[in-house]
């Protein structure tokens, strides 16, 4: 026994024995990987979709952008992020366009569109964008501080990872991004929520997949049901028409027109383009309004899911944007409070669903004693 490797070197039938061992081996190898192909993909040791599950939703980090005079909203944040087993990163905080000095200004075409409130924000991203890249973040998610989500995101981000991984709008995952990327990484930004969005025009408008997601926002919530119109915000329903969506379906397509950023995220080259295009280059018009450019035009590429899986809490009072009116939101509107507001076209928003797990039967009237 103990001269069996010599024999097998030696012997030409040990030889033989030897290597057609050795095809066979390959053989059942590269059957084993075919035959495991999952999602179009090879199935490794690890797969990143299981890391949606995570406290950063599978992301390298989670950056909040809030005005450091917004306690209300950090606290609602708060609220939400640990009633969803969600972490915030870090905050950046938000920067007021005053407070910029003239020399750090962008060039650019901006102070013909772009008020000082504008301005504060565009830089208030600039720095989010600034600390993922000084970080190497492989990817982050931006999240201002409207945000809202449903309570469903964690199942809902992973229908959209499946979705964009079995789509055929690219190319199959290498095993790099099936291991460490839940969302893949040809792309430099993601938008999951949008207050306006559109595909890209014919011929391209074909470029769109739809995927199943038990969880899409039930169509009475999807605002506008009829046709959008040019003023319309929150108008989906152009949408779902076009790409004969169903009620249990979301369709994802390369981001063209999109617009908000309320949940916007990034890869680290996304963030790199994005901050020469804005910073270095310059500035043409509102931070929002300039990121749809920049895909448009090809400049950037990103995914778009619609409808939205995050979106703008809203109470249409002054609390809301503080961005328009110079600042200053809706004024002379009585405040409505959080109890009546909406987090737009969300099924089941993690803000209205905070009443319902954190406010207590009355205990007086309960079987009290033990
Ligand atoms: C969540 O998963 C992502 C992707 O693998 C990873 O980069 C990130 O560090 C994880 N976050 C936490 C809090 O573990
Ligand atoms: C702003 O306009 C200039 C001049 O037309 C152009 O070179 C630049 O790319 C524009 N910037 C963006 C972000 O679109």
């Amino acid at each position: 026994m103990q001269h069996l490797p010599v024999y097998y070197f030696t012997n030409p039938r040990g030889v033989r024995v030897l290597a057609s061992t050795v095809v066979l081996a390959s053989v059942f190898w590269i059957f084993y990987q075919w035959s495991s192909t999952v999602d179009g993909a090879t199935r490794f040791s690890r797969d990143a979709i299981h890391d949606i599950q995570n406290k950063t939703l599978g992301f390298g980090a989670i950056l909040l952008i809030s005005l450091d005079f917004r306690t209300d909203r950090r606290d609602a944040l708060t609220l939400i992020t640990s009633t969803s087993d969600i972490e915030i990163t870090e905050v950046i905080d938000g920067v007021r366009g005053e407070s910029i000095h003239e020399k750090a200004h962008p060039t650019g075409e901006w102070p013909e569109r772009v008020d000082m409130s504008h301005l504060g924000s565009w830089r208030s991203h600039m720095n989010a964008l600034k600390y993922i890249i000084d970080n190497q973040i492989e990817t982050a998610l931006i999240v201002e501080d409207d945000v809202d989500w449903d309570v469903h995101v964690k199942s809902q981000l992973n229908s959209f990872a499946h979705g964009l991984r079995n789509s055929n709008l690219r190319s199959l995952y290498t095993p790099q991004e099936i291991q460490y990327a839940p969302y893949g990484l040809d792309w430099d930004t993601l938008h999951l929520g949008t207050s306006r969005t559109g595909m890209a025009p014919a011929p391209l408008d074909d470029l769109y997949a739809l995927y199943h997601d038990p969880y899409r926002t039930p169509p009475e919530l999807i605002a506008h049901k009829d046709a959008c119109g040019e003023k319309d915000w929150y108008c989906w329903a152009d949408m779902m028409t076009h790409t004969s969506c169903n009620d249990n379906s979301r369709v994802l397509y390369p981001t063209y027109s999109s617009v908000g950023l309320v949940a916007f995220a990034v890869t680290l080259l996304g963030a790199q383009r994005l901050l020469y295009e804005l910073s270095w280059v310059g500035l043409n018009t509102s931070l929002d309004y300039s990121i749809r450019g920049l895909h448009t035009r090809g400049a950037l590429h990103g995914w778009t899911v619609t409808p939205p899986i995050m979106s703008s809490w809203v109470t249409g009072d002054g609390a809301d944007s503080d961005l328009t009116n110079d600042g200053k939101g809706r004024t002379g509107v009585p405040r409505h409070g959080n109890l009546g507001g909406e987090g737009k076209g969300l099924g089941w928003s993690a803000r209205k669903a905070l009443t319902g797990r954190l406010t207590r039967e009355d205990y007086w009237k309960g079987p009290h004693g033990w």
